[in-house]
C-alpha cells in the first residue's frame, strides 16, 4: 500500500467524522430554469476556465489573522471614545500590543445622521475629540492620531445596507442616529465610494467592518418600517433561507464596497464582511474581504462557542493569507469563559488558535484578569494562530473530542489542538498517521498550555476534562520527505468554482469543498479534497514544486467526469472516470508552475453536479 494510503486508512481506522456522516445529507437545489440555460460542459462556464491566478481578495492586509479588540461583546450600544481610548491604553500597558494585538475597533454606533450632501457627521458627544470648528461633519482624526500614537490600528464600522443593526435591533439604546428618515441612513448603501473616502482619505481608519443588517431586517413587514421610522430595503439576505436570498446581488455589493476601500485604503486596509455566513457569505467572502463572518453572533455561553465553531471548522479550504473566516469574536472575559471559568476560556482561545480564526478580543481590558492575560497573551498560542503559512486546522471528530491539526510553516512543524466539546471527560488522540509523520520517529512536543516539553513516538493520547483542551506544537519527521499534500495546506488552495450553479440549501457549516471529506460529509478513502464536479481549485504551487499526483474519483451520480490539471493555465494533464468506470491515476510535470489548477468537469446536464475527489492530491519536490 503506498503511503498515502497508509496514512489516511489509519487515520480512518482511529477516529471517525461520524457526526457529520450521519447529520448530513446535503439538499442542494439548483433550480431546473438556470440549468436550461447552461449547455453541458460550460455549466459555470468561465468560471471552469483556468485564470493562472490565486483569485481571492487582492491586498497586503491581513496576511495572518487579524488581532485585536472591539467593543461590541463588552459595552454593545454604550460606547464612548473615552473607554475606546482607555482600553487602547491597557492594550499598551498590559503588554497585549507587545504580543500583537493591533487592531482597536469602533463598532455600531458612532454615526449621528447623513447631512444632505451625503456626508455622515460623527455622533460627538460619545465622540467630543470628533468635535470640529467650522466642520458639519467633524473628523475622527484626532482619535485616529491617539490611536496610532499608542502604536495601534483603527478601525469602524458601517453596513452595507441603508441603515445598521443597532438601529434595527437595539432600539432603546440613546446612541441612535437622530434626524428624519433620510438622515437617519447612516449605512454606505449608495455611499461606498464618498463614505470609504471619509473613513480611510480624512480620518485615516486601518480597518472597516461592514454590517449586513441594512439588507436582512429592512422588509416591508419588519416593526421599525412598518412604523414609518425606516425605509424598506427588498431583503438580499432572508436568514437562514438561501433560495430566498440573493447572494450574487450582495457579493456584488461588497465587491464594490472593497473597490472603494482600495480606493481610498490602498492595499492595507482591512475589510471585514460581517454577513454572518447568511446568502453563502461564507463561499464568496475571500474573494470580497479580508475576513468574512460565517455564524450568527457569538453569545457569552458554551452552546454558542462550541456552534460558531461548526460554522467553520470545515471551512479550510475558504481560508488563507488575507482571507480568514470569522466566527466571530472572542467573548473570554464574559459569562462561561470569565476568569471564574479558565478551563472554558482557555479551550474557546484553544480553538480560535488552531482554527487561525482572528482574535479580536470583547471583553474591558480596563479590568482584566491576570488569568486571563495569561490566555490571550500566551505568545506560544499566539505564534501557532499567526503562523505565515495561514492554514486553518483541519478537524477529526470522535463523538465529543475532536482533534484539529494545523500545518505550520517549517518542514515537520504541526500545532494539534485536542478539544472536548461535551460535559463528560473524553479520551483523545491523534495518531503520526494524521500528522504526516513517519511511524516509529519521534517528535518533539510542546504543550502550549502546561509549557512543559516531551518526546512522543506514534501517537498522543491525552483524557481531557469536561470542556477541556490541549494546545500541542509539534517538529516531527515528515513519512514522505518529498511530497507536500494538498490537505496539509489549505492557506494554498482556493476554491474558484465550487460546483454550485444557483442559490442552494447548504447549511451553514456545510463547505462544498473540503479536507478529507465528500461534500456531504462522506469520509473520503484517500488523504484528498472531496468537491462537486464543476469545480475549480487554484492551488500556490509558488515554482516549488516539479511534479503533480493524484487519484481522482467520482463519488456519486452516473455521468462522466472528466478531471483536469493545468500548470500556469497549460493542459498538463486529463483523464475521465465514472463511479462505474475509475478513472486512471494523474502524474504529470508541473514545471515548476506558480499556480496549478484542478478542474472537474462533467457534461451531463444533471441539477446536480456528482460529488468527486482528488484522492491523495500531492506536489512533489
Ligand atoms: C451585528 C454584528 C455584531 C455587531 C452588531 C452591531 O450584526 O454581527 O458583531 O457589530 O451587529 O449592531
Amino acid at each position: 500500500m503506498p503511503t498515502q494510503d497508509k496514512r489516511r486508512n489509519a487515520v480512518m481506522g482511529r477516529v471517525s467524522r461520524a457526526v457529520l456522516t450521519a447529520a448530513i445529507a446535503m439538499p442542494i437545489s439548483t433550480t431546473a430554469n438556470a440549468q436550461a440555460h447552461i449547455p453541458g460542459a460550460h455549466v459555470q462556464g468561465e468560471a471552469l476556465t483556468p485564470t493562472g491566478q490565486f483569485s481571492v481578495y487582492r491586498t497586503a492586509a491581513a496576511q495572518t489573522p487579524p488581532m485585536g479588540w472591539n467593543p461590541w461583546n463588552a459595552f454593545h450600544a454604550d460606547v464612548d471614545e473615552a473607554k475606546v481610548r482607555a482600553v487602547a491604553k491597557a492594550m499598551v500597558d498590559s503588554g497585549l500590543a507587545a504580543r500583537g494585538y493591533r487592531f482597536v475597533n469602533i463598532d455600531d454606533g458612532w454615526a449621528l445622521r447623513r447631512l444632505a450632501d451625503g456626508r455622515l457627521r460623527i455622533r460627538d458627544n460619545t465622540f467630543p475629540s470628533s468635535a470640529t470648528p467650522g466642520s458639519d461633519t467633524g473628523s475622527f482624526k484626532p482619535f485616529t492620531d491617539y490611536i496610532h500614537g499608542l502604536g495601534l490600528k483603527a478601525g469602524i464600522y458601517t453596513d452595507i445596507g441603508r441603515n445598521t443593526c443597532m438601529q434595527r435591533w437595539d432600539a432603546d439604546t440613546p446612541n441612535l442616529p437622530v434626524g428624519t428618515v433620510a438622515e437617519r441612513q447612516v449605512g454606505s448603501y449608495g455611499h461606498a465610494d464618498q463614505d470609504m473616502r471619509a473613513i480611510f482619505a480624512e480620518w485615516h481608519f486601518d480597518y472597516i467592518k461592514v454590517d449586513a443588517c441594512g439588507v436582512a431586517d429592512y422588509t416591508r413587514t419588519d416593526p421599525p418600517v412598518t412604523s414609518g421610522a425606516y425605509d424598506t430595503f427588498a431583503p438580499l439576505i432572508v436568514r437562514g433561507n438561501i433560495p430566498a436570498s440573493n447572494p450574487q446581488a450582495l457579493e456584488r455589493l461588497y465587491a464594490a464596497l472593497g473597490d472603494a476601500v482600495q480606493r481610498w485604503g490602498g492595499g492595507n486596509a482591512t475589510l471585514s464582511i460581517c454577513a454572518w455566513g447568511e446568502a453563502l457569505s461564507a463561499l464568496w467572502g475571500g474573494k470580497r474581504g479580508n475576513l468574512y463572518r460565517t455564524s450568527p453572533d457569538i453569545e457569552s455561553n458554551w452552546k454558542s462557542m462550541v456552534s460558531n465553531i461548526d460554522s467553520v471548522i470545515d471551512g479550510a479550504l475558504y481560508a488563507g493569507p488575507g482571507h480568514w473566516n470569522d466566527p466571530d469574536m472572542l467573548e473570554i472575559g464574559h459569562g462561561d469563559f470569565d476568569a471564574a471559568h479558565l478551563t472554558e476560556a482557555r479551550s474557546h482561545f484553544t480553538m480560535w488558535t488552531i482554527m487561525a480564526s482572528p482574535l479580536l478580543l470583547g471583553y474591558d481590558l480596563r479590568q482584566s484578569a491576570p488569568a486571563l492575560f495569561d490566555i490571550v497573551g500566551n505568545p506560544e498560542a499566539i505564534a501557532i494562530n499567526q503562523d505565515p503559512a495561514g492554514n486553518q486546522g483541519v478537524p477529526y471528530r470522535n463523538g465529543d473530542a475532536m482533534v484539529v491539526v494545523k500545518t505550520l510553516s517549517g518542514t515537520g512543524a504541526r500545532a494539534v489542538a485536542l478539544f472536548n466539546r461535551g460535559t463528560r471527560p473524553v479520551e483523545a488522540s491523534v495518531s503520526w498517521a494524521q500528522l504526516g509523520f513517519a511511524a516509529g520517529r519521534a517528535a518533539k512536543v510542546r504543550d502550549v498550555w502546561a509549557h512543559g516539553d516531551r518526546d512522543a513516538t506514534d501517537r498522543i493520547s491525552v483524557t481531557l476534562p469536561a470542556h477541556g483542551s490541549v494546545l500541542l506544537r509539534l517538529q516531527g519527521t515528515p513519512s514522505d520527505a518529498d511530497a507536500t499534500f494538498l490537505t496539509d495546506i489549505p492557506g494554498r488552495v482556493n476554491v474558484a468554482a465550487d460546483g454550485l450553479t444557483q442559490a442552494t440549501t447548504l447549511p451553514m457549516g456545510q463547505f462544498p469543498a473540503r479536507i478529507g471529506a465528500a461534500p456531504d460529509g462522506r469520509i473520503l478513502k484517500t488523504n484528498g479534497i472531496g468537491a462537486f464536479a464543476n469545480s475549480r481549485l487554484e492551488v500556490r504551487a509558488d515554482r516549488a514544486f516539479h511534479r503533480f499526483v493524484t487519484v481522482p474519483t467520482v463519488l456519486s451520480g452516473g455521468q462522466s467526469v472528466r478531471f483536469q490539471v493545468y500548470a500556469d493555465r497549460k493542459l498538463v494533464g486529463e483523464v475521465s472516470g465514472s463511479t462505474t468506470r475509475a478513472a486512471p491515476p494523474i502524474d504529470v510535470d508541473i514545471a515548476s508552475a506558480r499556480i496549478v489548477e484542478l478542474v472537474a468537469v462533467t457534461n451531463a446536464g444533471k441539477v446536480r453536479p456528482p460529488m468527486i475527489a482528488w484522492g491523495n492530491a500531492r506536489l512533489i519536490r
